[in-house]
């Protein structure tokens, strides 16, 4: 049972960990971009303190089968439950309303003979090095070869001047490199247009070229500049698709010795671009016109809460985020995917090709620090910058064949590559004081059926992409739902994911019928979306008869647990109303850290890494301590639960506290309304049920003032800093029945 073996410290410690670096931990991820994606090691946590019967650190790092068990996840999103518990050997069904998300969960589990796949990933790299191999070569100051590599092209965008009747770059500030990476702060000259290094950053003084300051007064900001030529005032955006001007490559010189400096190991190439350079991209977009594209999407952005930022900046079609490079580069992809024979690698391809247009299109933005390109789902929102960055669409092998840079053909070929090798032999990493050990787990794979056995040995798997208030999932019940719901309003899954599908569609649309709709919106998606009239009544009502139906699906006893992530008490009423609905007890708020700190998206943002893992069963039974009557006895729980944490590693902020206070309060509002629910009455009113609940305990405040120093104290944004401390904690105590 979770309620017994879930171990807080020790389940923090690993989500901790591989939250910071998920790919390591869990290659599979890297099949394809899904949206917060929760830490694999803490749902492989939850399956086994459910099934195994043991405290999980004793069962963690062992290899299980338990082909016995039958687990369902409504909304699998990139399928962390799904890996998890086939994995293991369960039989899994999953749904998502997301043809995207249905997509890439099957293709983390079905099988791939990755040797096969990456000989012709390589055959294709190979085609588009011929045709278009040239346009991503230039020359190298340093040796004079022109046959150096372009990393990243950075391009500012222009406005244009009514007065004068030229264009103008909008520059936010002229600093390219920082002195982190590279060993000087690189600065382009908003005169001449020439690069040039300083060491210091605040005060760069004159151009060493034209002698010139840097034109401040020319610098891009909220939506007005004075023109570089006449100074008069410009604004932007207009109405029309962004104008962008290319002004510095990042390179890469096998000839003169990698990428750094004069032999000191360290630093970057950078160059202001020539002639040829210049005159490559004219040849890129020649090239375009002259074809007759097949794979372009045509597709309209429609209207929607993070597409109307893309409209405000005058982009009205997918294509129009691509410069003609791109887009030549994706159709030559797509040209040679589409003529691939053996099904398997072409969906592995085309699953890549989706992938790559994140990096490939010009919303992407250089990082000035780390010195790599920001894929445009960086944060998730469509944010238009000022400098975008383009990538080279082939990739780059340094020396050794792993690649430099990011954002091509050869980045996404490897991580997918490792990805399904992990498929075939999943392992865990232990952490042995400061040395890391890759644990193998014999016996434990992903996937539908495997050679090697006679006869092959079989797995059950249903994925349905449906909305799963309505999906219809027959066959024998569960044993366990482990899901994570959409959180009210936080990501706009199918706005964002459109902009790979459109792509995807075209290259596959016909042959898959899950794709027939242009686009991935659905008006059932469990999102609150103004532009689709979505508010927190439609939110709750979906997710009710969602956990509802799940419920049914059920035996006796059994658990349907999910994590939930939000520090406003309101965000929780939806979820307290569909387990009352259900006829659930919520027998355990569980905290994990199952975000990054360091996610731009989180960062400084002073919100909580924390999630909530509801246990919610039929009947079953929980620790006594667990309830509480008032503020000051729910503090203690809370006390508790931030020891836990500390425990693992992580220092919980005033973010994460009140994360841990919504899921107990919700807790007790169900374990204290249950008998009086009546899920007749009107949603709105049900919810206002809950809220009066919240309101005669104390509500948040009341419990954040019960904890006194302890919330008081606590930072307010995060600071990670994993810990190798290794203390299991276990009690038994008393418990409650229900
Ligand atoms: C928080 S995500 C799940 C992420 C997943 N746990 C992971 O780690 O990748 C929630 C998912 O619910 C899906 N969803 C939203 N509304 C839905 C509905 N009505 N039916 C089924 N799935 C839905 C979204 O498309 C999204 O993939
Ligand atoms: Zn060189
Ligand atoms: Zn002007
Ligand atoms: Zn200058």
């Amino acid at each position: 049972m979770i309620e017994r073996h879930f171990e807080v410290p020790f389940v923090s410690r690993l989500a901790l960990r591989e939250k910071q670096i998920q790919q390591n931990y869990r290659p599979v991820i890297a099949v394809h971009k899904w949206f917060a994606r929760r830490p694999g090691t803490l749902f492989r946590s939850l399956i086994l303190s459910e099934f195994a019967e043991q405290p999980v650190h004793q069962t963690f790092y062992q290899s299980q089968k338990m082909p016995e068990m039958r687990v369902f996840d409504p909304f699998m999103g990139g399928g962390t439950t799904m890996m998890e518990a086939n994995r293991i050997g369960c039989a899994v069904a999953g749904t998502d309303v997301n043809p995207m998300a249905w997509w890439i969960v099957r293709q983390e589990l079905l099988e791939l003979d990755v040797a096969a796949y990456q000989k012709t990933a390589q055959q294709l790299r190979g085609h588009l090095e011929k045709e278009i191999g040239h346009l991503y070569r230039t020359r190298c100051l340093r040796c004079g070869s022109d046959e150096a590599r372009a990393k990243y092209f950075l391009w500012v965008k222009t406005a244009h001047c009514g007065h004068c009747d030229k264009d103008t770059d909008l520059f936010p500030n002229f600093l390219i490199s920082e002195d982190v990476r590279h060993p000087a702060n690189v600065f382009v000259c908003g005169c001449c247009g020439e690069l040039f290094e300083t060491a210091d950053r605040k005060n760069p003084g004159p151009c060493p070229h034209c002698g010139n300051e840097l034109p401040l007064k020319h610098t891009a900001k909220r939506n007005k500049t004075s023109c570089q030529h006449c100074d008069h005032p410009v604004r932007y955006p207009d109405d029309s698709v962004p104008a962008h001007r290319l002004f510095a490559l990042e390179y890469h010189c096998e000839s003169c010795g990698s990428q750094s400096v004069a032999g000191s190991g360290k630093g970057r190439l950078f160059k202001k671009p020539d002639a040829v350079d210049l005159a490559r991209f004219e040849e890129a977009d020649q090239k375009l016109q002259a074809l007759c594209p097949k794979f372009i999407p045509e597709d309209d952005i429609p209207d929607g809460d993070e597409t109307a930022r893309l409209h405000r900046w005058g982009y009205k079609r997918y294509r129009e985020l691509f410069n003609s490079r791109q887009l030549l580069g994706l159709e030559l992809s797509c040209r040679w995917i589409s003529s691939v024979n053996n099904e398997r690698i072409r969906e592995a391809l085309a699953t890549n090709l989706s992938d790559l247009t994140r990096y490939q299109n010009m919303l992407c933005r250089y990082d000035s620090m780390a010195l790599k390109s920001l894929d445009i789902f960086s944060v998730h929102g469509f944010p238009v910058g000022l400098i975008q960055c383009e990538s080279n669409l082939l990739g780059i092998a340094g020396r050794k064949g792993a690649p430099v840079g990011s954002g091509g053909w050869l980045n996404i070929v490897e991580k997918f590559a490792k990805a399904k090798r992990y498929c075939g032999a999943p392992f865990e990493i232990r952490h042995d004081g400061l040395r890391k050990v890759e644990v193998p787990m014999p016996g434990e794979w992903i996937g539908t059926w495997r050679n090697g056995t006679h006869p092959p040995e079989q797995r059950e798997v249903l994925l349905l992409c449906a909305d799963s208030a309505s999906a219809k999932i027959g066959g024998e019940k569960f044993d366990a739902v482990f899901t994570d719901p959409p959180y009210f309003g936080n990501v706009q899954y199918a706005e964002l994911m459109d902009f790979c599908y459109v792509w995807l569609r075209k290259l596959l649309g016909d042959s898959v019928p899950e794709f027939a709709k242009a686009s991935t919106r659905h008006h059932n998606e469990l999102t609150g979306n103004a532009n689709m009239g979505r508010g927190l009544d439609h939110f709750a009502e979906g997710i009710s008869d969602t956990i509802k139906r799940s419920a049914k699906r059920l035996k006796p006893g059994r658990p349907l647990a999910f994590t939930y992530h939000h520090n406003q008490l309101e965000a929780y009423l939806p979820l307290a109303v569909a387990i009352l609905d259900a006829e659930l007890v919520c027998s355990a708020s569980l905290p994990c850290p199952a975000e990054m700190g360091a996610s731009i998206h989180i960062n400084g943002t002073g919100s909580s890494v924390i999630d909530t893992v509801f246990v919610c069963r039929t009947t079953g039974r929980f620790p006594k301590r667990w309830l509480a009557d008032d503020a000051t006895g729910l503090a203690a729980v809370v006390r508790r639960d931030i020891e836990m944490l500390g425990d693992g590693g992580l220092k919980a902020t005033q973010g994460d506290i009140r994360c841990i206070c919504c899921g107990h309060l919700t807790r007790l509002a169900i374990w204290n309304l249950r008998a009086s629910w009546d899920s007749k009455k009107p949603v709105l009113e049900r919810m206002e049920v809950i809220r009066r609940w919240y309101a005669a305990f104390g509500g948040l405040g009341a419990v954040l003032t019960a904890l006194e120093k302890d919330f008081a104290n606590a930072e307010r944004s995060q600071h990670w800093a994993p810990t190798c401390t290794l203390q299991e904690t276990y009690e038994s105590d008393d418990e409650v029945s229900f």
